[in-house]
């Protein structure tokens, strides 16, 4: 069986994420979106609220699970016998710093990276602009799912 995981911190998680786990999912048989619980970084949703929100709008999907990892990704990927890393490119701005953890993961145990292409229409988004216009007020409907628009509304409330 052939398994990926998309890793990411998804606080929260946007259409954009929504489509890369889609195309991977489509790929492999079995796909785990891997949360990050990162204790240095402040978060708006607790990795439990991502994780809910996430298995919500994966629930598409059938060969789709959500699963928290703290450490390092590919220690998770060995216990968990993933054997390919799936991230979407959204521009060259991500590219310099995404090909240096594919390169290095791959150094530590062989694991590839696959980059998918961010369908253009998600190109500019990113979790923390809509974090951070949400929390200005903006409208961010159409980025997110809408029960995220819904847990951002309640949240930034
Ligand atoms: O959504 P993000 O915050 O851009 O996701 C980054 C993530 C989680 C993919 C990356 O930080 C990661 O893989 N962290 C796990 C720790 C790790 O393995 N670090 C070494 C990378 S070479």
């Amino acid at each position: 069986m052939r398994s990926a995981v998309c890793p990411g911190s998804f606080d929260p998680v946007t259409n954009g994420h929504i489509d890369i786990i889609g195309r991977a999912a489509a790929l492999f048989d079995h796909v785990t979106v891997g949360v990050l619980v990162n204790q240095t970084k402040s978060s708006l949703f607790t990795v439990d609220e991502r994780i809910v929100m996430l298995e919500e709008v994966c629930a598409v999907y059938p060969n789709v699970t959500v699963q928290s990892f703290t450490g390092l990704l590919v220690d998770f990927c060995r216990d968990h016998k993933i054997s390919a890393i799936v991230k979407g490119l959204r521009a060259v701005t991500d590219f310099d710093y995404e090909l240096q953890m594919a390169q290095m993961n791959n150094r530590l145990t062989g694991i590839e990276t696959l980059f998918v292409s961010t369908n253009p229409v998600y190109g500019y988004l990113s979790s923390s602009l809509v974090k951070e216009i949400a929390g200005h007020g903006g409208d961010v409907t159409g980025l997110v799912p809408d029960s995220v628009l819904k847990s951002l509304k309640e949240r930034l409330a």
